[in-house]
């Protein structure tokens, strides 16, 4: 049985009750914790930066996985890793230049932070190719990126194909993650394209019971 990594979005957590919502998906079976953070530029909302990271790694030891939805990460890129994030995922539509994606990809890997790259659902994903024997992870927008609980694009399902295939031929580790509309149906289609690392927001925050939720998309 392949296992799968649940990487449960805080986008979707209780903020009145944050600590005990997190420590609650950690004890229901989480690996990572997913942290959105947004600027409202970017994408339209703003949500979190360095300090929300901060005061996870209070409280727990759990892989920090960020996802910066921001227009100049390199501008934070320091300070998130000073916070304590594991594995710092950049955006394709934030850089100007693929040498400036390059040298922001080398940074976080020169501080021993693990480092992902993710592209918007209009973006080609063959845009990534050339950058997928560098990177840790590659993470699919499964949904247009700045709101939760929206519905998984089918279409993604290609991609994760497509670049499962591409690493293969690379040899390369690169894991593959996707981000948007996990849930107990759409879960198991990724797994079989290739997915590695799932995110879950919704499903696993309003689950009644979380440990199940988990559970039910967590393999094949
Ligand atoms: C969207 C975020 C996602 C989001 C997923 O921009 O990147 O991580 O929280 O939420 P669900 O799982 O609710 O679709
Ligand atoms: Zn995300």
């Amino acid at each position: 049985m392949k296992k799968i990594i649940v990487a449960p979005s805080i986008l979707a957590a209780n903020l009145q009750n944050l600590k005990d919502d997190v420590l609650s998906v950690i004890q229901s079976g989480a690996d990572w914790l997913h942290v959105d953070v947004m600027d409202g530029s970017f994408v339209p909302p703003i949500t979190f930066g360095d300090n929300i990271v901060k005061t996870l790694r209070k409280f727990t030891d759990i892989f920090l996985d960020v996802h910066l939805m921001i227009e100049n990460p390199k501008k934070h890129i320091k300070s998130f890793i000073e916070a304590g994030a594991n594995l710092i995922t950049i955006h394709k539509e934030s850089f100007n230049s693929d040498d400036e994606i390059f040298e922001t990809l080398n940074f976080i890997k020169s501080n021993n932070v693990k480092c992902g790259l993710s592209f918007k659902p209009n973006t080609p994903c063959e845009d990534i190719d050339k950058f997928l024997n560098m990177i840790d992870l590659v993470l699919v927008m499964s949904v247009e990126p700045g709101f939760g609980g929206q519905k998984f694009i089918l279409n993604s399902l290609n991609k994760i194909s497509y670049l499962k295939n591409q690493i293969n031929i690379l040899k390369s580790n690169c894991l593959i993650e996707v981000d948007g509309g996990v849930n107990k149906e759409t879960a198991p289609l990724c797994i079989k394209e290739g997915a590695n690392v799932l995110v879950a927001g919704t499903y696993v925050f309003n689950a009644d019971n979380r440990k199940l939720a988990i559970n039910s998309i967590n393999h094949l």
